[in-house]
């Protein structure tokens, strides 16, 4: 990035976030998807609406067939640099459903970013061939700052991301609240509901995401679960508090099982770490054990954005309220749903 767009950068970024909610927005419409921040109740409730839709529609060969044509004039470029499994499958699949074709790169050694290419040059070459940007990014501004590029062109595709460091993951938020939504629509909805988010949550971008999307629900109750110094960090609890949320912060995992009908494990983030052993040898207490099953309330679900380590006992998995492998099934519902937003095909799904 040449020293004059670097210096516009730093001038953006010091814009409100009500400047960039619109700056990030086209003809009243979210464009790029980069931050949980960008939606509103409307918005998700829809979204999850659409993503049944679609989920319904898929089942059968014809609706299936009908879905596959609908965006087959479009092309998407994963650029996954970050290891992933579920977004990076759910997303790809989620583009085949709607017959939108799919070029990704996953390696900077296999892109010419290796020949001394920046990451902006490489991401304004993806504009040229494509209709969207998926991207996953070890740096915390990098999918934001493509995108704020990509504004200034002559093609401003939009950008989604697919995971920004440690600090969001704004589609795993959205088919987190999918699984609410499906949890919990025979119980009232989510709203009033008490989630208890446990493990990494200083590194972990995916309960930084969901605890952002909640100022969008009544009546919420939230604890975070987490040894010291992996507990949230100042800007989270400040939003919540600004928003008026009930939280609450305990290493107490085993107090607040009983009371909660949402209980999203995170594994530990110790990619981000120079020091595994300490952060390691403190987590046995912020596992989900067998043995917790029979405290938890018979219409609970147990979350998890998956990959885990040996935070949740497999014998969990067969439990009815662990929902986790549902959980990442509806990434792709939902990806498919944003994806049907972002291209304007919403109405000709919904109209089946
Ligand atoms: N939940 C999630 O982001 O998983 P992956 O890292 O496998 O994409």
């Amino acid at each position: 990035m040449t020293e004059y767009f670097e210096l516009e950068w730093q001038k953006f970024q010091k814009t409100s976030e009500e400047a960039k909610l619109a700056f990030f927005q086209k003809e009243g419409r979210i464009f790029d998807i980069l931050f949980a921040r960008q939606f509103e109740r409307k918005q998700l409730d829809f979204l999850s609406n659409l993503a049944t839709k679609i989920r319904l529609v898929a089942k059968r060969k014809e609706g299936a067939d009908y879905l596959r044509r609908l965006l087959t004039h479009k092309k998407a470029m994963l650029y996954f640099v970050q290891p992933s499994t579920r977004t990076y499958l759910s997303f790809l699949n989620a583009c085949h459903i709607l017959g939108i074709k799919t070029s990704d790169i996953r390696d900077t050694f296999t892109s010419s970013e290796i020949k001394g290419e920046s990451s902006y040059d490489t991401i304004r070459t993806f504009s040229s061939y494509v209709d969207v940007i998926i991207s996953r990014h070890p740096e915390k501004d990098f999918n934001q700052k493509a995108a704020w590029l990509l504004n200034s062109t002559d093609r401003p595709i939009p950008v989604v991301n697919a995971g920004s460091g440690k600090d969001e993951h704004p589609t795993q938020a959205l088919l987190d609240i999918y699984t609410l939504h499906r949890s919990f629509e025979h119980r009232g909805g989510i709203d009033g509901k008490v989630i208890t988010m446990v493990g990494d949550l200083k590194r972990g971008r995916t309960i930084r995401s969901l605890s952002f999307l909640m100022k969008e629900y009544k009546n919420m109750k939230l604890y975070f679960i987490a040894p010291k110094h992996l507990m949230i960090e100042e800007d989270l609890r400040s939003f919540l508090k600004k928003s008026r949320i009930e939280f609450y912060e305990t290493d107490n995992f085993a107090s607040v099982i009983a009371q909660s009908d949402a209980i999203y494990m995170t594994r530990i983030q110790d990619e981000h770490d120079n020091d595994k052993e300490k952060t390691q040898s403190s987590y046995d207490d912020f596992s989900f054990t067998y043995e917790h099953l029979s405290i938890l309330k018979k219409d609970a679900v147990i979350m998890h954005p998956l990959p885990r380590r040996n935070e949740i006992d497999v014998r969990v998995d067969s439990d009815e309220r662990a929902v986790y492998w549902r959980q990442e099934r509806n990434g792709m519902w939902i990806r498919a749903a944003l994806l049907a937003y972002i291209f304007h095909v919403e109405k000709s799904i919904l109209d089946v």
